[in-house]
């Protein structure tokens, strides 16, 4: 069997910062967004119903969903169980388990699922890896149920003025750098969800974005929390001694300002992409 590297983990941090980064930005993005699922997604949603979050993480959806519906048999399942909370404060209906969706999923799995959510996987994966992951996790659909998956399009991060007096230059040279880094990753998936959905036969596919900054009062808690992505990555980087990245000292003088900058106002602008589509019945 080949091996596939856990790409994810050359570039963002898997601790416990980490973690309860991930759970305040799961909650900012899903208030701009407006929903956990797109009511044509949640017409599929049961009592008993079986949902399984591929690239769980914190497992923060389940946990999400697990208030509303404590008696559906909600799965979590990640590349790597370093993010998974204690499972003492998971809800009882909730459980974690391994997989990397790169890979032929079980076959003990297959239509096992009225829902298959997916959020925030691209870091994780190359651009020859959709089509064959999107293939591999519509395989989990039940005749009839129901994928939905959210993608940002960080190519288009951007730090605005919110104020004529704000600055900008610190967040967006930050910005700037770690987008280079990631670019290979970050220009696929958000714009292909839609179309490999379709070509492996999944019907009434929709797609819709959403700017990241349209709640107001959720800007500065965004930007703030983009810039520990940021940071946390160039710290990586740094300690590493990977090539062209930043010395200790340059990181802890761009933090500063960059800081300074959310503080002055400038708020962190990008497109979140959610795509929906149903295994026909
Ligand atoms: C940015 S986090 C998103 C976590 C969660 N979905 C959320 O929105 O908070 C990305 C997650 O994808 C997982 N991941 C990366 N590559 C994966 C793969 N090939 N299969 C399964 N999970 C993967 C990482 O381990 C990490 O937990």
């Amino acid at each position: 069997m080949s091996f596939l590297r856990d790409t994810y983990a050359e570039n963002m941090q898997r601790d416990s910062t980490e973690a309860q980064r991930l759970d305040e930005q799961f909650h900012l993005l899903t208030e701009n967004i407006g929903y956990l699922l797109h009511p044509s997604v949640r017409v599929k949603m049961h009592p008993q119903a079986r949902v399984a979050d591929i690239a769980t993480g914190t497992a923060a959806f389940l946990r999400d969903l697990a208030r509303n519906w404590p008696d559906a048999i909600l799965h979590g399942y990640d590349i790597s169980t370093a993010l998974y909370p204690p499972s003492r404060i998971l809800p009882g209906n909730v459980s974690l388990h391994i997989l990397d969706a790169r890979r032929d999923v079980p076959v003990s799995l297959w239509g096992q699922y009225d829902i298959v959510h997916v959020r925030l996987i691209a870091a994780g994966l190359a651009a020859s890896e959709w089509g064959r992951t999107i293939r591999n996790l519509a395989k989990l659909l039940k005749p009839g149920g129901a994928m939905q998956w959210e993608e940002c399009d960080f190519t288009n991060v951007r730090h605005l003025p919110g104020r004529p007096d704000s600055t900008t230059g610190a967040a967006t040279t930050i910005g700037l750098m770690f987008l280079t880094a990631m670019r290979p990753r970050f220009e696929h998936g958000w714009n292909r969800l839609a179309a490999e959905m379709r070509n492996v036969g999944l019907v009434d596919v929709h797609t819709e974005a959403v700017s990241v900054d349209r709640v107001y009062d959720t800007r500065p808690r965004l930007t703030a929390n983009g810039m520990r992505a940021m940071f946390s990555w160039a710290r990586l980087h740094a300690a590493r001694g990977s090539q062209g990245a930043l010395t200790m000292r340059q990181i802890d003088d761009l933090e500063r300002k960059a800081y300074a900058d959310i503080q002055s106002g400038c708020y962190v602008t990008f497109d979140i992409h959610v795509a929906w589509g149903f295994r026909p019945e």
